[in-house]
């Protein structure tokens, strides 16, 4: 159709991936053979078929389970440039890119490994592909908060190649509040905030509400949420936060695109986005939930262009930067 090519052709930026998240399965499958292990699927039809996810904690499952196969400082390497050579063929000009370095150190893989290969990739992308991208850390909110405290400052060395700090893994019993003390630092080191307030979890709307009131977040993830309480969402728009929006995970983990909470958005002024989470494991890159939303939300093109423009705006980049893309 004519909105498919227009969103194929427009410049497109991209807020919320998970750089574990774009491990496809043949990637899968090569780096288990580099390393010398062995995967408990025969092939790549096997492991795609094992993704079958109804909820958060099914799909986090096999998110941790895949990520197992990454080793080396050339594997970050290689799952990062992947991923940008995919966004850039998809016209993705400016890419905040998640990594989870929890989910590494604690099977014994070093923060220099991980943030090594990645930022190679990062700077290999920007030189050949003229694709600018950061990258945000992510911690994992299911374990201690005093890990994530532990892991804030083994970045500060790296504290130049990572733009901001999010929060993200499974967010039951898992509140904004108890890694307050650990925002507040990250924020006192120059990091931009950011948090995961899921759309199928519980509490979500108190979570929402903490992350306004307690953490003074810069963005929210996902945040579909906030359209349950007018006092979340006109606080929202008033402070011009960004909102990223991944309606092919949100169809994975809660059954529906979040199509129409998109269009209310719009409708509201809020800063909506609509990003890929993880396209690997979800089935969908920047383009076809751009294309699955709209179709969904019957947007056209001008919606489309104000998605790609919310996303630039909200963007943590310089505004003398930020301004080139606009
Ligand atoms: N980690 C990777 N993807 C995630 C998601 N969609 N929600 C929470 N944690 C995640
Ligand atoms: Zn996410």
């Amino acid at each position: 159709t004519g909105l498919a090519e227009f969103i194929a052709g427009i410049p497109k930026c991209e807020l919320h991936v998970h750089i574990e998240g774009t491990l496809e399965p043949e990637m899968k499958f090569d780096f288990a053979e580099r390393n010398d292990l062995v995967l408990p699927y025969a092939d790549v039809a096997q492991l795609r078929a094992a993704y079958a996810f109804h909820d958060l904690p099914s799909f986090l499952k096999a998110y941790y389970e895949g990520m197992e196969v990454l080793l080396t400082e050339q594997d970050f390497y290689d799952l990062a440039w992947a991923y940008l050579a995919r966004a850039h063929a998809q016209n993705v000009r400016y890419a905040e890119i998640f990594f989870d370095p929890q989910a590494h150190t604690s099977r014994g893989v070093s923060f220099d490994t991980v943030i090594r290969g990645l930022r190679r990739a990062l700077m290999d992308a920007y030189r050949l592909l003229d694709l600018r991208a950061q990258l945000i850390m992510c911690f994992l909110r299911d374990l201690p908060a005093g890990y994530a405290m532990a892991t804030l400052l083994e970045s500060l060395p790296y504290k130049e190649w990572i733009v901001g700090v999010g929060l993200d893994s499974d967010e039951h019993g898992n509140p904004p509040s108890a890694f307050a003390a650990v925002f507040e630092r990250a924020r006192a080191e120059g990091y931009f905030l950011t948090m995961h307030c899921d759309v199928d979890q519980v509490n979500t709307t108190e979570h929402i509400r903490q992350c306004l009131a307690v953490i003074g977040v810069d963005r929210i993830d996902h945040g579909v949420n906030a359209l349950d309480d007018p006092a979340l969402h006109t606080e929202i728009a008033r402070r011009g936060l960004g909102l990223t929006v991944c309606p092919i995970s949100n169809r994975h983990v809660r059954g529906d695109l979040g199509h129409d909470a998109l269009r209310r958005m719009l409708e509201l002024g809020m800063r909506a986005t609509v990003n890929s989470d993880d396209p690997a494991y979800f089935g969908g890159y920047v383009t076809e939930n751009l294309l699955a939303v709209s179709e969904a939300a019957g947007l056209g093109e001008w919606e489309v262009l104000q998605l790609e423009r919310n996303a630039f705006e909200i963007a943590w980049l310089p505004a003398g930067v930020r301004d080139h893309y606009l």
